[in-house]
């Protein structure tokens, strides 16, 4: 069992190394990758790699309800998710840690909910706030713990991918308020709130979004930004565990 999961993303295929769990059929399906869990500071900590260890699975292709079932299953009640984003804001450059507190939901044909008209059951759930206040706010003391600068708020504009997005689109979701551009946070963030899991996500801008930046974006640039990024967040979630 495990009251908090760590959701891995590029980058963090490899958190933890610790026990593997059983847990690996769900009602929605295989898990891509056995949860594993780890002792941290005393807490069991359940890390799952969203895209699969080695890192394979596109973001429209991931079982997100797979994932978040089993979670559950396993007493997770608090999750912090890592995010590879592309900046928007022009304040938030490569290499910046955003705690986003919005989204907006640009992806499509996902398995959106649990509530798929299978079983008895249909609730539409509060989702104004979509991300963790209170986890956000670990996650914030945490980064100040390890004198780490990280931006709180945002709005994460989730997109289906796997390509990047066009020049226009980016002007598009600027438009619409967008700092932020990634391909993972929902359906997560909304399933985990079906399941009353607490979320919160810690975003690591790792391009200038499609058409900002001065050259094209190449997937050398964002694994050099992805690998000095993930350094600061394995340290900002040792020490937020340490808080949960
Ligand atoms: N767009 C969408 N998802 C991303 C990006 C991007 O520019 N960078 C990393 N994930």
């Amino acid at each position: 069992m495990a009251s908090i999961a760590v959701i891995g993303g590029t980058g963090l295929s490899e958190f933890l190394q610790g026990e593997s769990l059983a847990v690996t059929s769900t009602p929605y399906g295989e898990l891509a990758t056995p949860l594993m869990v780890s002792d941290i500071a005393g807490k069991a900590v359940a890390f799952l790699p969203r895209h699969g260890s080695p890192h394979r699975i596109p973001p429209d292709r991931i079982n997100y309800r797979a994932n978040l079932w089993a979670l559950q299953a396993i007493g997770v009640r608090k999750i912090i998710a890592v995010n590879a984003v592309g900046g928007i804001n022009p304040e938030l450059a490569a290499g910046t840690l955003v705690i986003p507190d919005q989204l907006i939901d640009y992806t499509y044909g996902r398995q959106q909910s649990f509530y798929d008209g299978s079983s008895d059951r249909l609730e539409h759930i509060d989702f104004s706030y979509p991300f963790s206040n209170e986890l956000g706010k670990v996650l914030e003391s945490a980064a100040a713990d390890c004198q780490l600068k990280l931006t709180r708020g945002g709005v994460y504009a989730v997109t289906q991918g796997p390509r990047l997005e066009t020049a226009a689109e980016i002007q598009r979701l600027g438009r619409d308020g967008c700092d932020i551009v990634g391909m993972t946070a929902m359906p997560e963030a909304a399933l985990a709130r079906e399941l009353e899991i607490d979320y919160a996500s810690l975003s690591l801008v790792v391009n200038p979004a499609a058409g900002l930046g001065d050259e094209l974006i190449t997937m050398e640039d964002i694994h050099a930004v992805t690998g000095e990024g993930m350094i600061a967040i394995k340290a900002i979630l040792q020490a937020a565990i340490e808080r949960l």
